[in-house]
């Protein structure tokens, strides 16, 4: 039997997931991507994970679609399969954090992997870009719509049209990375964060994920209100009795994630 392109297993209420096609630098080809989205789904719907690390090897987190997938396709073998579309959607509905640990390159779909999660923490060797334009085409898995968002237009532009590669400080400053640490504690740093996501009450975790992206797609009068009405749902929760009053009696909380 071939080995799992996708390798997870579970430390707590964490799930680890981890891109298991080394040789290629984890490009991603169609077998990669289902199995990455049946292990997501898995662990979305269970009950006893509260947060996910997506991570690849320490060369690669993923240096984008596989070209040579690619390379012979026609127009209407990539429109007709809405090429990579519907898995792609299927990612950006797992509803539980995702931090994306990256490691290496996260270069095209890799880097637009990278975005489709929640929080990226980079090794001090990341090196992140959308270098489609050197093979005639464009990003195709978000990347011209992500990255702007993220980094501005300016930038976003910058490595999209000279297909340029930016380092993990470059990253962090432009805001697309939320922590840079040493290669040799990234993973660490990744569960720890985690770590702490999961011991937090899971519907407050899921609302809050939904309102920061309600940011992203909404009109500020809008977003504003989806969140109001998130926090009001929140007081239905017994974690929320139990957290503020665990506050009050200067305690730990004990949450049911319920
Ligand atoms: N697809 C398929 N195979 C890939 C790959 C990719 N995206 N990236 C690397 N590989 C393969 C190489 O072909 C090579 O295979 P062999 O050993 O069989 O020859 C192996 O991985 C190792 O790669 P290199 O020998 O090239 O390693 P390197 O250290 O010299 O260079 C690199 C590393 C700079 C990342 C280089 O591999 C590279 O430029 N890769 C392609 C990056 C790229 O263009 N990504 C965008 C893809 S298009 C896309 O993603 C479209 C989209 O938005 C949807």
């Amino acid at each position: 039997m071939s080995e799992a392109l996708v390798l997870t297993e579970t430390r707590g209420r964490v799930a680890l997931v981890t891109l298991n096609r080394p040789k290629a630098l984890n490009a991603l080809n169609d077998a990669l991507i289902d199995e990455l989205f049946a292990v997501l789904r898995r662990h979305d719907q269970d009950d006893g994970i509260g947060a996910i690390v997506l991570t690849g090897s320490e060369k690669a987190f993923a240096a984008g679609a596989d070209i040579a997938a690619m390379q012979p396709m026609t127009f209407q073998d990539v429109y007709k399969s809405d090429y990579i579309g519907g898995n792609w959607e299927a990612l950006r509905r797992i509803r539980k954090p995702v931090i994306a640990a990256v490691a290496g390159y996260a270069l095209g779909g890799g880097c637009e992997l990278a975005m489709l999660c929640d929080i990226i923490i980079a090794a001090d060797n990341a090196r992140f870009g959308q270098p489609e334009i050197k093979l005639g085409i464009i990003p195709g898995f978000g990347g011209t719509q992500r990255l702007p968002r993220a980094v501005g237009k300016a930038k976003a532009m910058d490595l999209i049209l000279t297909a340029r590669m930016m380092d993990a400080e470059e990253a962090e400053r432009a805001g697309l990375v939320s922590r840079v640490v040493p290669a040799d504690r990234l993973l660490d740093e990744a569960l720890n964060a985690a770590t702490v996501i999961a011991s937090m009450s899971l519907p407050s975790v899921m609302m809050a994920k939904e309102c920061v992206n309600a940011a992203y797609e909404s009109p500020l009068h809008e977003g504003l209100l989806f969140e109001r009405r998130n926090f009001h749902a929140l007081f239905s929760t017994q974690d929320q009795k139990e957290g503020m009053q665990a506050f009050l009696e200067k305690r730990q909380p004990v949450f049911r994630h319920e």
